[in-house]
């Protein structure tokens, strides 16, 4: 809950002069997919490219981000939505620092990402569903989670026994069981472009 007696603090320099200083638009690019997926690969190799080209990027990663921010949430519903509530709020921030920011989690449920949808301003979150067979992420399997899923040590693990709900109405869908990692990237970044965040 809210705290009272709290006022909103406007700061001298504006979000549209970070964005002129850096020479490019800032939103959330948010990847969301199953498990393995290959959604953090596709945000690193993105950020990486994007920053070569003098953008100013950064990546919020599901793993990353639950050893320190998050480290008190689990994968029940309830901690999932706080999860990414909070990762909403954040790249939120970024976005008002004038960084374009990737952000890779399983994001499972429709109603959190709506959420942080209308968080920021209207163009400012575009959804990238990554597609992927929850066969070939079995297949895939790099951190033998599924595995341990199936042999129930893992338990509400997204696809076998906790949900995904997916996107509806994604500004992008990648079908990344499909091609290779060189397609996917620049697939997103040219509709990145073509969206007018940079030139
Ligand atoms: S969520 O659903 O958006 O809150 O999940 P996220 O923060 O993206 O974290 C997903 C990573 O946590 C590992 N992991 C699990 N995933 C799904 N279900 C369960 N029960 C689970 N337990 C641990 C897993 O490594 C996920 O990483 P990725 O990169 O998605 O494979």
């Amino acid at each position: 809950m809210k705290s009272q007696h709290i006022t909103w603090q406007d700061q001298q320099v504006t979000k549209w002069e970070r964005q002129q200083l850096h020479g490019h638009k800032s939103a959330i690019v948010w990847f969301t997919g199953l498990s393995a997926s290959g959604k953090s690969t596709l945000c690193a190799s993105i950020a990486q490219k994007l920053h070569e080209q003098g953008i100013s990027t950064y990546v919020l990663d599901g793993d990353n981000i639950r050893h320190g921010l998050n480290k008190n949430l689990g994968f029940s519903p309830e901690d999932r939505s706080e999860n990414i509530r909070r990762i909403g709020e954040v790249g939120k921030l970024f976005v008002d620092a004038g960084i374009l920011t990737f952000t890779a989690f399983i994001s499972p449920y429709q109603e959190d990402r709506k959420l942080v949808r209308e968080m920021v301003e209207p163009g400012e979150f575009i959804e990238v569903f990554v597609r992927c067979s929850l066969e070939e992420c079995e297949r895939r399997d790099p951190k033998g989670l599924y595995e341990k899923a199936r042999a129930g040590e893992i338990k509400d693990f997204t696809g076998i026994d906790a949900p995904y709900e997916e996107p509806v109405n994604p500004e992008l869908v990648i079908e990344n069981d499909q091609q290779d990692i060189g397609t996917s990237v620049n697939q997103v970044i040219d509709f990145l472009r073509e969206r007018g965040i940079f030139t």
